[in-house]
Order: C-alpha cells, then structure tokens, then sequence
C-alpha cells in the first residue's frame, strides 16, 4: 500500500518517522518494560544469550507419500544441515483414518506421510537417532496416538523416555477456527490434551506439550494483533483446563510452546513477536501464579507466510522467504521453518528444500544477526510498535473473555468472523491493486517460465493399504481387541487414556482403530452455523 499515511496490518498508522515522544514515556520508555533478554517480561527474547550461545533450530517441515519417501527427505535435510526434524501427516492420518478407508481415498500420502502403524513410523525415523534429535510433529486430533507411536520406536531404539525431546502441535482449538482437522467435541479435545500434559509431565518430562498456533489463523487473514490475541487466548484456555484438571501450572507451563507466521511486513512482525512474549509472561504471572521463569517464557517456532508465495515468478519467493526469515530471526524465534519458493505450485523439490535451509544458513553464520541479543531494542519504531501490536492484541483478548473464553467465542464464531472479514479486506486490496503482490498484481511478466513440480506418486495407496492387510493378518487380535475396549472403558470414565492406548499400539492396533475407539465413546464435533 504505498503513499499517504500508511496502516500496518494491525490498523494502527504506521509513522514516517519516529520520536522518544512516540514511545509511551509512562509505558514503554523505562527500562523494566523493555527489560532484559532471558528476564521476566522477557520483550528482548527468553534466553539471556539467545543466538549468541545457540541459533535457532533450523527446522524444515516435511512428509510426502509412505514412511519410506519421507524417511529419505529427512536424512536429505539432515545431510544439508538441518538440526530438527518436522513431520507433515497426511491428511487422514490427522484426521485419525486409515489409509485403506473410503473417506482416505486420494489423500494418502498427499499433503504428507501416511502414518497408520508403529510399523510406520518404525519406518519413518529408519536410521535416524531419536536419542540424539529432536522431533516436531504437526498432529493435533490424533496427537495422543502419534506421540506414543513416537515414543514406542524411540524405546525400541534404546531410548531413555525421559530424555527424548520434540513437540507435537496437539492445539485443537486453533483447528475449530482455523485448518479444521479436529476430530472430537471441545470438552473431550481438552481432555486428551490434558491427559496429554499429565502424561508426558510423568513419562516424557523433555516433550513439549503443545505448540499453541497463531500461523493456521495467520494464513487464514488473521492481522498480527489477531493472530496473537487468539493464539494465547487459547493458550489461557488450555492453561485453565489443565489447572482445572488438577495440574499444578509450574508443572506443565514450562512445555507449552508456540507456532506463528512470519511475514514480509517485518517491522510488525518483530514487533508482534516481543508484544506476544511480553503478554504470555504477564499473564503465566498475574493471572495463574506461575512462579517458575520457564512457565513465563513463551518459546515459539515460526513458519515464514505461505499465502504470500506467488505461483507467478515463483524465483522472487525466495526473496519474500528471506525478509521473513529476517523477521522471525529479528523476533527471537527458537526455531524456523522457511518455504521452499516452488510451494505455491507443489511439494518442494529437494533443491528448493535445500535452498530454503540454506537461506537460514546464510542468516545465521554469514550475517552478523547471531552476535547480537534483540538488535531492534531500544529503536522508536519498533518499540512503538510493540505497544501497538500489545495493546490491539490485549483488546481482542478482552473481546474473547467477554464472551467466556475461548471456547465459547469459537462456539459463538468470534474468531472465526473476525478473520473473515481481515481476509476480505486483503483481498479486495489486492484485487484493487492497493496492495501490491510482486508478479501477481505488479511487476508480472507476459510468458511464465514452465515449471516441473514435484508429484506423489498415486500407486502409494494400494501400498500403504497392503501393508495394513499384511499387519493385520500377523498381528495378536485378541491383544488388539482386549486393548482397545480398555481404551474405550477408560475414556467413558476419568483416567488417562494414554496408557490403554499406549498397550494397543505396541500391540498393533491401527492409528484409526484408536480414533475410532475414542469416537465410539466422545462422539465428534461438528461446527454451529454461524453465518
Ligand atoms: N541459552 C540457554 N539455553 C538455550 C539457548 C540459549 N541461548 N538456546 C537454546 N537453549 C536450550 C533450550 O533451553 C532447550 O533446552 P531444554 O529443552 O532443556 O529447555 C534446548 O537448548 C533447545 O532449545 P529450544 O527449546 O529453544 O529449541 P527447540 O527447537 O528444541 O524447541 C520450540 C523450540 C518452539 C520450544 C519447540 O516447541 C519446537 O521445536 N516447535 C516446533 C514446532 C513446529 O515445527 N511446527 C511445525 C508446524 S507446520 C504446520 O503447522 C503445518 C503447516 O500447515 C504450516
């Protein structure tokens, strides 16, 4: 949007230029405000020395086609440098089917792996150290299921559980608003999750619990403001039912994390990224209590802005990507994603993959950003900015607890129309040309170059469905059965369903069976009309 005074995405005008007068003297001057990295309200970043001591975890999400495909993709990423892993499931697989049910049909293996059995995901971490890596796994309805399946094979390997590390998103009350893989009503979602946190505080002390998400609701329209208001609007929610669940908040806060967007308007993001740290620390403190420094530190991963890929001139992506890189690095992010710039047209190839670890490579050991703690501390702007971003956030928070939290605002719609209309607004910007998209709307060029994507290949299917078959006949039935009515019994009372469901996944029930089992009890939520 050029000329004239300019709004920034979170609808407070953006300055041409910035004064110590434009920094809230009462708010935003003194230093606690600001204060200092690794140090309660932690604006400057959660760890003293942040990228001094350690960069970012370069972490590329990927999973296509079978365990095999997948398996392969990730020693690529590896040998190129990655240092964590990032599973993408497919899409029955996060909705909890198996690859061989008619609802599966033509989307195994297509938005990411196939994963039905521990069989699978033996596979899937084939020659891969478990002990030594640490694995981020984007499930959410299912999280349960693929997080014993992980620790299963990590046994298997020789793994103590107790020192096996990684994070699976498990936010399902982003998924009611936003991306929509959710399987069961709110009330039994929370308490899988729940169950989730008391578990691993039992048994994978190392595991972050959940990675509370803003990036779906982002990619969705979402303003930043909105974007963190309804990201940590939800993280107080998961944060009530676990205390309400009879955890104590010093016990499961330090392993909640985060999941945002990174986009091309920089400033903002950084300036969203430091008002989100400052809000989560305050409310951990004044609200629940929390008084150990790990359960008021808001530790995030960031994924650069997928709606901002064009297909057109798709070469000038790896620009967008690298700007947001800049952002999320500039933010304090603890680990990153960075788009392949072929994403708008298909699944990555391998050497856009390798292109996009290896723009955070240059980021980090050819720039000089790892030398310095919060490089935008202190600045007019972005200081300025923060208190914006903190203050819209802050309102549409008050907006959600009005309405009785964040459960109740998803069932009344709130978030959700609130997206839609931002996302309106953006697209008639862009359709009027008053926000400028490089090669789509600006700047394009007559002739597109051709483009050969990367396919999966379509025979995955009956693969996938005849290793279920060849599973199926081995396994111990009885075992399986016996397992998965304690499952069911379990869930129709108040333990915590991780254990039977652990006891029927060695035994070789189905990722699916499982789901299944719990929907028989839970039923499955469907979404009020809103309109
Ligand atoms: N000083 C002291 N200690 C430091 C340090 C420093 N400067 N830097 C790092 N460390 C320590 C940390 O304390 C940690 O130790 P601990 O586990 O004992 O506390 C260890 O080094 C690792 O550091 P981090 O925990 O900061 O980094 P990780 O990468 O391990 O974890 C995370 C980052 C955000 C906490 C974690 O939740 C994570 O990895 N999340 C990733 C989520 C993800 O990849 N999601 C993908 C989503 S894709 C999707 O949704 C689908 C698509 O549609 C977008």
């Amino acid at each position: 949007m050029m000329g004239g005074a300019r709004r920034a995405e979170s609808g407070f005008e953006v300055r041409s230029v910035y004064r110590p007068d434009d920094v809230d003297a009462e708010a935003a001057a003194p230093p606690e405000r600001v204060g200092e990295p690794g140090k309660y309200p932690f604006t400057r970043g959660v760890y003293p020395t942040m990228y001094t001591q350690r960069p970012w975890t370069m972490r590329q999400y990927a999973g296509f086609g079978t365990a095999t495909e997948s398996n392969a993709r990730y020693h690529q990423l590896i040998k190129a440098g990655t240092n964590g892993l990032s599973v993408a499931f497919d899409l029955p697989t996060q909705m909890g089917y198996d690859s061989d049910e008619y609802i599966a049909h033509g989307e195994v293996g297509k938005v990411g792996v196939a994963i039905d059995s521990v069989e699978d995901m033996r596979t899937l971490f084939n020659g891969i150290p478990l002990g030594e890596v640490s694995t981020s796994m984007t499930i959410n309805a299912p999280a349960s299921v693929l997080l014993l399946l992980y620790q299963i094979v990590a046994e298997e390997q020789g793994v103590d559980p107790a020192k096996l590390t990684g994070t699976i998103q498990n936010d399902v009350l982003k998924e009611y608003i936003a991306r929509g893989t959710y399987i069961y009503p709110p009330a039994h979602s929370l308490r899988l999750i729940t169950d989730i946190f008391a578990y691993c505080n039992d048994v994978l002390p190392k595991w972050n619990t959940i990675s509370i998400s803003g990036y779906h609701m982002a990619e969705a329209g979402a303003t930043p403001a909105q974007e963190i208001a309804f990201t940590l609007a939800n993280g107080i929610e998961y944060v009530r039912g676990a205390i309400a669940a009879g955890l104590s908040v010093d016990a499961f806060a330090p392993r909640l994390a985060f999941f945002f967007v990174s986009r091309t308007s920089l400033l903002e993001e950084v300036a969203k990224f430091r008002a989100a740290r400052r809000i989560w620390a305050k409310v951990m403190k004044e609200e629940f209590g929390a008084t150990n420094p790990k359960s008021l530190m808001l530790r995030f991963h960031t994924q650069t802005a997928g709606v901002q890929l064009t297909a057109q001139q798709p070469e000038v992506n790896m620009v967008r990507v690298t700007i947001q890189a800049l952002a999320a690095v500039f933010g304090g992010t603890q680990s990153l994603h960075t788009n392949s710039y072929d994403e708008a047209i298909a699944l990555p190839t391998e050497k856009a993959a390798r292109l996009a670890l290896r723009t955070q490579q240059v980021i980090a050991f050819e720039s000089d950003l790892t030398a310095t703690v919060d490089p935008f501390a202190g600045s007019y702007t972005v200081e300025a900015m923060t208190d914006e971003v903190e203050a819209a956030a802050l309102a549409l928070m008050s907006k959600v607890e009005e309405r009785g939290g964040a459960v109740a605002a998803i069932e009344q719609g709130f978030q959700k129309s609130e997206i839609e209309e931002t996302a309106y607004q953006n697209s008639r910007e862009i359709d009027g040309g008053e926000r400028v998209v490089v090669g789509l709307n600006r700047f394009t060029v007559d002739v597109e170059e051709p483009y050969e994507p990367l396919r999966v290949d379509p025979t995955i299917e009956e693969a996938q469905a005849a290793r279920l078959a060849a599973l199926r006949a081995e396994r111990d039935d009885a075992e399986v059965t016996a397992a998965l009515a304690e499952l069911v019994e379990t869930a129709k009372g108040t333990g915590n369903v991780l254990y039977p469901m652990k006891r029927a996944l060695v035994a070789r029930a189905t990722v699916g069976e499982v789901c299944h089992a719990l929907r028989s009890v839970w039923g499955t939520y469907v979404p009020s009309e809103v309109f």
